[in-house]
């Protein structure tokens, strides 16, 4: 019967999908979340309540909330009210059939079920009140920092804001304390600048139980094409956190193979004083991340920063030599960062010396490391550095802008054994794979690597 439902639900929502392009679709942010995935959320669910209030925004064809009524009514729920947010017209006839379909099944089990559909904007829908369950596939949207959405969760806004993230803090502050939900969203928010105030607002908030993730990048949604990491995440509303967080690794969104693991909470939710969310998927991963936690804190933490090397080409033209001048010191650019180690000149068709008179682009000459920014998908190694020793016969170097350098926080010398230390871990295949969980661009940042917990020990001690 659940089965028969669903599949009506699902096969009007593929009639409204051939009255509506693909393109169209896409400029509403409305992709559909399949009836495996769909299910998949509401298993994440404990659905234990007697009477309970259900959201889904951005509700679509209403077939998160109908696996969720599903759920409750098989549990005993007997008295279910669900409100349904959406803010496009065109696809409510098909919402609606959705709750025509519902309503006859809840009749016919006896149960209380009532909806309530708000066709309007999720973000600025005002007195709303508390519920006990959120499911939802939120819209994936950059909308402008001056929209109005953005200034009505300014709070949550950083630079290019995204609709999908902003959705999930609205939709957590309408929960009432100890409420369910399970969301399935961007993996984006876990790591970040952008997304800092969001995490910690979930972080702080929230207790997760379940992650799951998915092995190919495109196959959350492989019958909408789309290609966007995705995750599912369930958890409670409340300031706890449980100790261990269940990672479900499946092979697509038929779930037909799944990979589980369970990790300790404080080991993937916090480094230092900045809270990340790492996303293991794979034991050998688990254990990187467990080697971690022996951490005191990142590398900011323990009085080391890495700082951009300021010297931006196009824009400082006039200072740069392709050869030693008599004005000119020494400025070091990526490629003197080669397999390891520091070479310079080395015979390249680019500046490596820039005019000592160029005050504001210039650096005490101090033993650091340097750290290429860039570097290609292809390259093996996301964290490519070298020690730089200070040349002899120069007060002042320089630092071409692709390249990161390590400073000590009260501007004393960082030593040939720190140097030692510090390029070992960067070096090693755990500080990489750290890395590259908690950033997916292949950006190196002085920021990622200031948040990067720092060793006092050696990687294998
Ligand atoms: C990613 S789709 C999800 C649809 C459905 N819940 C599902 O999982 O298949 C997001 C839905 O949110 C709707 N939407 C977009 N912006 C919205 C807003 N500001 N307020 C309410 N709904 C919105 C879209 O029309 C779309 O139906």
């Amino acid at each position: 019967m659940i089965n028969s439902i669903l599949d009506t639900i699902f096969s009007n929502t593929e009639h409204y999908k051939k009255r509506n392009s693909k393109e169209e679709r896409k400029s509403k942010a409305q992709f559909f979340t399949s009836k495996k995935t769909a299910l998949q959320m509401a298993d994440y669910l404990s659905c234990k309540n007697d009477e309970t209030s259900i959201i889904e925004p951005g509700a679509g064809n209403g077939a998160l909330a109908a696996t969720v009524i599903f759920k409750l009514i098989k549990n005993g729920c007997k008295k279910i009210t669900c409100t349904l947010i959406e803010n496009d017209i065109g696809i409510l006839p098909t919402l609606k059939e959705t709750i025509r379909e519902m309503e006859s099944f809840a009749t016919m089990k006896g149960v209380n079920l009532s909806f309530s559909v708000l066709q309007d904007n999720f973000l600025l829908c005002d007195d709303l009140p508390e519920y006990d369950i959120a499911i939802m596939n939120p819209p994936y949207k950059k909308i402008r920092k001056d929209s109005v959405e953005s200034q009505k969760m300014s709070d949550f806004v950083y630079g290019q804001p995204n609709l999908y993230s902003l959705f999930m803090v609205k939709t957590l502050r309408l929960l009432k304390t100890n409420a369910e939900y399970v969301f399935i969203v961007p993996r984006s928010w876990t790591s970040g600048e952008y997304y800092k105030t969001v995490r910690k607002y979930i972080l702080d908030n929230t207790d997760i139980s379940t992650i799951c993730i998915f092995n190919e990048r495109n196959m959350s949604f492989s019958a909408e094409n789309v290609l966007q990491e995705t995750m599912i995440f369930a958890g409670k509303k409340n300031g706890h956190q449980r100790e261990m967080i269940s990672i479900d690794v499946s092979d697509g969104d038929q779930f037909t193979s799944i990979n589980h693991y369970l990790v300790s909470s404080t080991t993937i939710k916090n480094i230092g004083s900045n809270s990340y969310l790492l996303i293991p998927s794979t034991q050998n991963e688990i254990n990187v991340i467990n080697k971690f936690s022996n951490a005191k804190g990142t590398f900011k933490d323990a009085g080391y920063v890495f700082k951009t090397g300021p010297v931006v080409e196009f824009r400082n033209k006039d200072f740069l030599h392709m050869e030693k001048e008599k004005n000119s010191i020494p400025m070091f650019r990526s490629t003197n960062i080669s397999s390891g180690s520091f070479s310079f000149p080395i015979m390249i068709n680019k500046p490596q010396y820039i005019d000592s008179r160029a005050d504001k682009l210039l650096l005490a000459n101090e033993n650091t490391i340097l750290v290429r920014r860039l570097s290609s998908k292809e390259e093996k190694r996301r964290i490519q550095c070298c020690q730089y020793k200070k040349l002899k016969g120069y007060s002042k170097i320089s630092i071409e802008n692709h390249v990161d350098y390590l400073t000590r926080i009260d501007g004393g010398t960082i030593s040939e054994s720190e140097l030692a230390h510090i390029s070992g871990l960067l070096m090693s295949d755990e500080y990489d794979l750290y890395f590259r969980l908690l950033n997916g661009n292949t950006q190196v940042n002085a920021q990622d690597l200031n948040n990067l917990p720092y060793l006092e020990r050696g990687i294998n001690q």
